[in-house]
């Protein structure tokens, strides 16, 4: 959770621990006046997003947009991961009638219909599904320490959580096929410099600042923020159905391939995959 010096602000009121007991978030209404703040808490495996996870968060966000003491939410990870990606342990050996069948970007559709603005705070990595989950907010706060990249490649399969769409929309296509294709890790500072960032700041001061936004934003007229969200989501969302839907039908595909189990499966053992390309 944040330290005294990361919420320490004249305005931050009392933090109210919410009652419900959650196995993978630590959440915090009223953290600031308006604001919720909720914190992915699989800190042993970095924050990967399994279902039970992801359902708390759809969980959580469906009670706070029903509720008008929160006008806006943070979401955080900790110092070293927002998010991992999705559960790879969860994953490896689905098939792509089992992967179909549990669609488990439902709850990450949840996130994107949530009503209120949320902010991701990113410290340490980013990665697959967590990058995308940061996208699906609504703007993105980074340590130093933030490190972004869509590395599914390297497990044999493709960004599922709307990535292929996102990421040409926000970076053009170029750095898009660059991030997807190569797999590789970007620092804070180069997603920074392709225009994806709200703000870079120290690790320990990030989290202050984006409750820091968070709380200017709780303090605006409540109905008119709502629809200012709503207005801008559809600058980018009018044809980006379409292409989720596209997305997410070969990202099921990809599970009846052999390089699927074998990226996974490499992943988990700690070795290099030998691709066959079936
Ligand atoms: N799923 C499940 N477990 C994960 C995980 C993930 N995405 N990422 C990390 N972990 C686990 C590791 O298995 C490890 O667990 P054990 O201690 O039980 O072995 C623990 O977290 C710590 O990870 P590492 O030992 O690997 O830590 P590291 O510092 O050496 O490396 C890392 C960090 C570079 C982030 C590395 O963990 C990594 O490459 N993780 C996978 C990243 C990835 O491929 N993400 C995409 C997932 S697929 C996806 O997200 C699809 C989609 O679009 C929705």
């Amino acid at each position: 959770m944040p330290s005294q010096s990361e919420t320490s602000n004249s305005q931050t009121r009392p933090s109210t621990q919410d009652t419900t007991q959650y196995q993978h978030l630590i959440v915090e209404a009223g953290i600031r006046p308006g604001v919720g703040l909720i914190q992915l808490n699989r800190p042993k495996a970095l924050n990967a997003l399994n279902t039970p996870l992801m359902e708390e968060l759809r969980a959580v966000l469906a009670q706070w947009d029903d509720d008008p003491t929160i006008r806006c939410v943070v979401l955080t990870g900790n110092e070293r991961a927002f998010a991992a990606g999705a559960d790879i342990r969860e994953m490896a050996d689905q098939s792509a009638i089992s992967m179909y069948l549990r669609d488990q970007f439902r709850t990450w559709d949840a996130v994107r219909r949530f009503r209120k603005p949320l902010l991701a705070c990113v410290r340490g990595y980013a990665l697959g599904g967590g990058l995308e989950l940061a996208l699906l907010c609504d703007m993105i706060f980074a340590g130093e320490s933030a490190k972004f990249g869509c590395p599914e490649i390297k497990l044999g399969i493709i960004p599922g959580a709307g990535a292929t769409q996102w990421l040409p929309r926000l970076l053009g296509k170029q750095r898009a096929m660059e991030l997807i294709l190569t797999g590789e890790i970007v620092s804070a500072k180069e997603m920074a410099q392709w225009g994806i960032l709200n703000r870079i700041a120290p690790d320990d001061t990030v989290l202050d600042l984006t409750l820091n936004v968070a709380e200017t934003i709780a303090q605006q007229a409540p109905i008119a923020v709502l629809a200012a969200k709503e207005a801008i989501q559809h600058a980018y969302e009018t044809f980006l159905t379409e292409g989720i839907l596209v997305e997410r039908k070969v990202f099921f595909l990809l599970f009846a391939s052999e390089d699927q189990k074998e990226g996974m499966q490499a992943f988990l053992e700690k070795r290099k995959p030998q691709w066959q390309g079936s």
